[in-house]
């Protein structure tokens, strides 16, 4: 039976399908990349341009900085010119960004680098699940969409396994412009795949919709999609930032803001972006030792969203999400005790429950947050939309990243865990209340409940 179903599901989509979506997927291995490769450089490009404590912060937080731009606009774009020439535009930024940093003459022309990378990293994060969402079928969007992280994942370990290999030499340059090779090959495969059925209808294009969705589905049930999606596409093209604030909108807006703002304000990215630090405050005995220990928070990083790849289609989004923070919950505050009471085995239970909380990451925050906010707004506006969850996701792992080094000074590490435990708690409150589960559903089908019960608690 179970093997009937998994048949049944793969023979929904085509090649083509999958194909598209590789290519797509790059963009998240190229964010999950740039935002963890600057951890292996940074040494080197201290060294070389005698930076202090205050520039590396910056040198680190400049990327994150661009990325809370291209985020802002990526919608915009997106819904105007197309997710598919957003893509190209992103492969293009990605490919300058990286080029300039890794061949920067001068420090200014590698800040200048990062940024425009990270212009590319925040427009990626927003219009490839957007994507992704938009060619999958119903009963499988859960896990084409969070191949995404998936991708990230795979690209934050390729950059850790580099910074290990290239912990001895000084090979800084290489790191960082070796993203080149798979923006380069985005942007030409792109070059060939097409636009996604629904932006198509949404401007008027039903016959090319119809092609594609030929193309990318093999069940038929694409012809009921593109009579709903023609039924809820707007008569009037024109459509205004300020008709998210309206009553109806606010709820489905906020359920996508609180879950980015839940994804980083319980403390991921201290641990992508810090991990050799913690392991180095917990004691681990050499540098080399601290980063190797890291490569393994990457190894599990990896296989716990193969996991949820696997189960958002078969358990749902709600229940994921509800266990995730929950075990990450209970780790932080394993960790967080052993710092407070000076365990002896704090290095074993810093490694142990650090690889938890990246495990319980992965499978519930990690994987559902960029699918639900790719899946929960309306057609006509869900580019803006995300853009605005997109931008409290960057904004808040900005805050995070530059506050926690100074958190750690003031309250200690115990301290610092134990507020992103408390974030954790309310979190689940949230999730428990407000978030619906959109398993199996179409997108037109969550579009109409959504708006349904944004109504209601408008009213
Ligand atoms: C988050 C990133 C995080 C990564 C870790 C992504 O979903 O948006 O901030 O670094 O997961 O795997």
């Amino acid at each position: 039976m179970i093997k009937k179903n998994i048949l049944n599901r793969s023979e929904q989509s085509s090649w083509l399908a999958i194909f598209m979506t590789f290519v797509a997927s790059l963009g998240g291995f190229l964010f999950g990349y740039n935002i963890a490769v600057i951890s292996g450089a940074l040494i080197f490009i201290a060294q070389e341009y005698g930076l202090s404590a205050a520039g590396e912060g910056f040198l680190v937080s400049i990327l994150l900085i661009g990325a809370i731009a291209g985020a802002s606009f990526a919608g915009f774009l997106a819904d105007r010119w197309g997710r598919r020439s957003t893509i190209l535009l992103t492969a293009l930024i990605f490919i300058l960004g990286a080029w300039l940093a890794a061949a920067a003459p001068n420090l200014n022309a590698l800040l200048l680098g990062r940024f425009i990378c990270g212009l590319a990293v925040g427009l990626t994060s927003m219009v490839t699940p957007l994507y992704l969402a938009e060619i999958a079928p119903p009963h499988t969007r859960g896990a084409f969409v969070s191949i995404h992280q998936l991708a990230i994942t795979v690209g934050i370990l390729a950059a850790y396994i580099l910074n290990y290999v290239f912990s001895e030499s000084a090979l800084w340059r290489w790191m960082i412009g070796l993203a080149v090779i798979p923006s380069a090959f985005q942007f030409v495969a792109m070059l060939f795949l097409p636009e996604t059925p629904s932006w198509l209808i949404e401007h008027r294009k039903t016959e090319q919709a119809v092609r594609v969705f030929s193309r990318i589905r093999k069940d038929r049930e694409w012809e009921r999609d593109i009579e709903e999606m023609k039924n809820l596409a707007p008569l009037d093209r024109k459509i205004k930032w300020s008709t998210l604030l309206k009553p109806e909108m606010r709820f489905v807006l906020a359920i996508g803001v609180f879950v980015s703002l839940f994804q980083q304000i319980t403390g991921i990215n201290t641990v992508i972006y810090y991990a050799p630090k913690i392991f180095q405050i917990a004691g681990f005995p050499s540098v080399s030792s601290a980063i190797l220990a890291t490569v393994g928070i990457g190894v599990i990083n990896v296989i716990a969203t193969l996991i949820a790849v696997w189960l958002l289609d078969r358990i749902g989004r709600r229940k994921l999400l509800l266990i995730g923070v929950c075990g990450m919950v209970i780790s932080l505050l394993v960790l967080s005790a052993a710092f407070i009471t000076q365990s002896q085995a704090i290095d074993l239970i810093a490694i142990i429950s650090l690889m938890a909380y990246v495990s319980f990451f992965a499978i519930g925050l990690g994987a559902v947050t960029w699918v639900l906010i790719s899946e929960i707004y309306p057609l006509r506006m869900r580019g803006r939309a995300m853009s605005i969850a997109g931008f409290v996701n960057w904004i808040s792992n900005y805050l995070v990243a530059l506050t926690f080094l100074d958190l750690i000074e003031y309250l200690g590490s115990g301290g610092v865990f134990l507020i992103y435990a408390a974030f954790g708690i309310a979190a689940i409150w949230f999730f428990y209340r407000y978030v619906p589960e959109t398993k199996g559903k179409s997108l037109e089908t969550i579009e109409a409940s959504m708006l349904k019960k944004s109504k209601r608690s408008g009213e």
